[in-house]
């Protein structure tokens, strides 16, 4: 298979299009990206913000915790992104127009601002786990912070799906999923200008089998290979997807990771 010219690039594009395809069946597959977002929200909403924060929300998908955010802090100033136009189109019909939000197509790794834009809080729930260069892109997000401002986001981690790694393992095969970065690389990521605070999770979710999990990540729009993989062709994934349902936990787990930067 030939390369395309800008392989990040293109791998964008294709985050957004397969994220923009399942915008309308995201919302009821999303088990744990909802839990997620309910916990990083207790989390925000401890902080402190001024009464009517500037609030920049990076990868809000349809909308979990921006609407959880708007009732629980309603006199913000919003701005909402997804690199996906069909995630934030499903988001904003969700809204009520009551509240002062812009939305905006924008990709959270490579944030175009206004030269006096800048934020007291930056918030994203499930989104940073797709950045090509985490530890840059939380360099740029701290740059567009006000002073004292905070930037808190929960992330997936190296364990998550490790059951999904290990059935290929055991079959000799090589996933194509999402590859995570270790809790030890999320930590040394931010900046020093700030005070950091990281937390981690387990979850444990079940899944009736592994068709069962492959079609929740489908509908989610989670299914796109890591960079420079391709998907296992049908016999491969068939044996995968048998050595998956052999083992008796019938759970994939999710790294959750939460951290919290506030700056000097
Ligand atoms: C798993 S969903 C999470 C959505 C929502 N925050 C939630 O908690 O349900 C990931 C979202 O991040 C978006 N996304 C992926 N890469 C992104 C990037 N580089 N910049 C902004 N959004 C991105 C996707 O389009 C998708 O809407």
């Amino acid at each position: 298979m030939s390369q395309p010219a800008n392989p990040i690039a293109f791998h964008k594009t294709s985050v957004a299009a397969t994220f923009g395809a399942a915008s309308e069946t995201y919302e009821a597959s999303a088990d744990v990206q909802r839990n997620v977002a309910k916990q990083l929200t207790t989390r925000i909403l401890k902080l402190p913000l001024p009464r009517a924060p500037r609030i920049l929300e990076i990868g809000c998908g349809t909308g979990f915790l921006t609407r959880n955010l708007i009732k629980g802090i309603p006199h913000a100033k919003w701005t909402i992104t997804d690199i996906s136009s069909q995630m934030l189109a499903q988001c904003r019909a969700g809204m009520g127009s009551a509240h002062d939000i812009s939305f905006r197509v924008m990709d959270g790794e490579k944030p175009k601002f206004q030269p006096d834009e800048c934020f007291d809080l930056i918030c994203s729930s499930l989104a940073f786990q797709w950045f090509e260069n985490f530890s840059g892109a939380l360099k740029s997000l701290a740059a567009s912070l006000a002073p004292g401002g905070h930037i808190a986001f929960a992330t997936l981690a190296e364990d998550s799906f490790r059951e999904w790694r290990r059935a290929h393992a055991k079959v000799g095969a090589k996933p194509s999923i999402l590859r995570c970065l270790p809790l030890a690389t999320i930590r040394q990521a931010f900046p020093s200008s700030g005070v950091v605070h990281v937390k981690e999770e387990h979850i444990s979710q079940p899944y009736s089998n592994g068709y069962a999990f492959l079609k929740k990540l489908r509908q989610i729009g989670a299914d796109m290979p890591a960079k420079g993989r391709y998907p296992s062709p049908p016999g491969t994934l068939r044996r995968v997807l048998r050595s998956f349902d052999s083992d008796p936990e019938g759970c994939m787990t999710y790294h959750i990771v939460y951290g919290v930067f506030t700056q000097n």
